[in-house]
């Protein structure tokens, strides 16, 4: 009886062992970046400006920006040039400089690194990106709009910033090894067909990421969109996205499409000419500042689209840490 206990704690080291420099050496699941540089219109540098501005929000993550002012703004200056986050606990986490710089910047990576950076969260360098990189969304990015975005970058203005890597602790930087899979090639979603586009929308700009339920590192598949997505603004000041399924108590059922279209354009004037100080509890990573400048057709897309998903009752607190909303 002994013995076989024995054999049976042997074999479970090694099957953990093994499972464990799988892990280590066999993964990220990781393709060749593919050869050959996007070709670059006018048409696509001027595509891949509004999603990287706008719908993706690249710029967001990617820039230096002001944490004090209302829905943090990229500072003069801060612009794609990428930053440290503040330690959390998952280790140092650094976005990295995205200007065609060839010392700290994209300037010496190809085309085809950035795709495979974008779509399947595989560095330049070939190492898995923390998913904090939202590349599981982007790998649903068109060819044509990925292939944008690269063209677009190509023409930021470069900057030097030399940053240093992010340091992911354990077991986030061995877990972080099995998220990273290969794109094949992504069909172009019919911008005629306003569901399906709306659809694409929502998940290349995140919506859908924010807007569903987020358990122990995973989104709650049954409860899409259904809001409570809760985000550390500073410590105990939090904010929290709100349900945007058609339930009528708990999400937007009642709310117009014009409506839903003057939530995003009250905030042009503060996207053109600068956004006011505001309390960390009220504060918000809701990107109102590019969002405000989402074309109207993006926009009623995605609310047909958000229209026909499953209605989820779930009542949210947008800013729960904020005194006139404490019970
Ligand atoms: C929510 C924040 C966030 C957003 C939004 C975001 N990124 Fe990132 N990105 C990061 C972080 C953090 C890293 C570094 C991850 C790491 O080091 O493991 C990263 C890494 C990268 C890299 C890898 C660079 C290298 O070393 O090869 C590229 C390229 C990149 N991002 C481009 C983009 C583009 C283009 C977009 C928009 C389509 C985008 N990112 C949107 C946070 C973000
Ligand atoms: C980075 C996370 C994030 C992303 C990306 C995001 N949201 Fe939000 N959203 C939030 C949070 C948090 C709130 C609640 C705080 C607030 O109102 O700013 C919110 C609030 C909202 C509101 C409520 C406005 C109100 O005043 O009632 C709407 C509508 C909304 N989001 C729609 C969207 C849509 C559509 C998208 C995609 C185009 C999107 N969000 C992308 C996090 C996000």
């Amino acid at each position: 009886m002994k013995k076989l206990i024995l054999v049976l704690i042997g074999l479970l080291v090694l099957a953990l062992g093994g499972g464990y420099s799988y892990v280590r050496f066999g993964l990220p699941n990781r393709a060749e970046p593919r050869a050959g540089k996007v070709d670059a219109s006018p048409a696509r540098v001027e595509r891949g400006k509004y999603l990287f501005e706008v719908v993706a929000g690249c710029g967001d993550c990617h820039s230096v920006v002001d944490e004090k002012r209302f829905a943090m703004p990229v500072v003069p200056g801060g612009f794609a040039k990428g930053k440290q986050f503040p330690p959390a606990g998952e280790g140092v986490l650094v976005a990295p400089n995205l200007t065609p710089d060839p010392e700290t910047g994209s300037g010496r990576w190809t085309d085809g690194q950035l795709i495979r950076a974008i779509r399947e969260g595989i560095g330049h360098d070939g190492r898995p990106l923390f998913p904090g990189m939202p590349y599981t969304e982007y790998a649903n990015m068109s060819d044509e709009d990925v292939e944008s975005v690269v063209a677009y970058i190509r023409t930021i203005p470069p900057v030097s910033n030399r940053l240093p890597g992010s340091q992911i602790t354990f077991p986030m930087n061995l877990i972080m090894r099995m998220v990273p899979a290969p794109v094949a090639s992504v069909p172009a979603v019919n911008k005629a067909d306003r569901v399906a586009y709306g659809a694409y929308l929502t998940k290349i700009s995140g919506c859908q990421f924010c807007h569903t339920p987020f358990v122990k590192g995973q989104t709650v598949k049954e409860k899409l969109f259904g809001g409570g997505h809760e985000f550390e603004i500073a410590p105990g000041a939090r904010a929290v996205s709100i349900n945007l399924t058609p339930e009528p108590k708990t999400g937007i059922g009642t709310m117009s499409e014009a409506q839903f279209l003057d939530k995003f354009y009250q905030y042009k004037e503060y996207a053109e000419k600068g956004s006011p100080v505001i309390r960390p509890e009220l504060n918000t990573v809701m990107p109102w500042l590019g969002l405000a400048r989402m074309e109207p057709d993006d926009l009623k897309a995605i609310y047909a689209y958000l229209r026909t998903i499953p209605a989820v009752e779930n009542a949210v607190v947008s800013h729960p840490d904020a005194p006139e909303n404490k019970r």
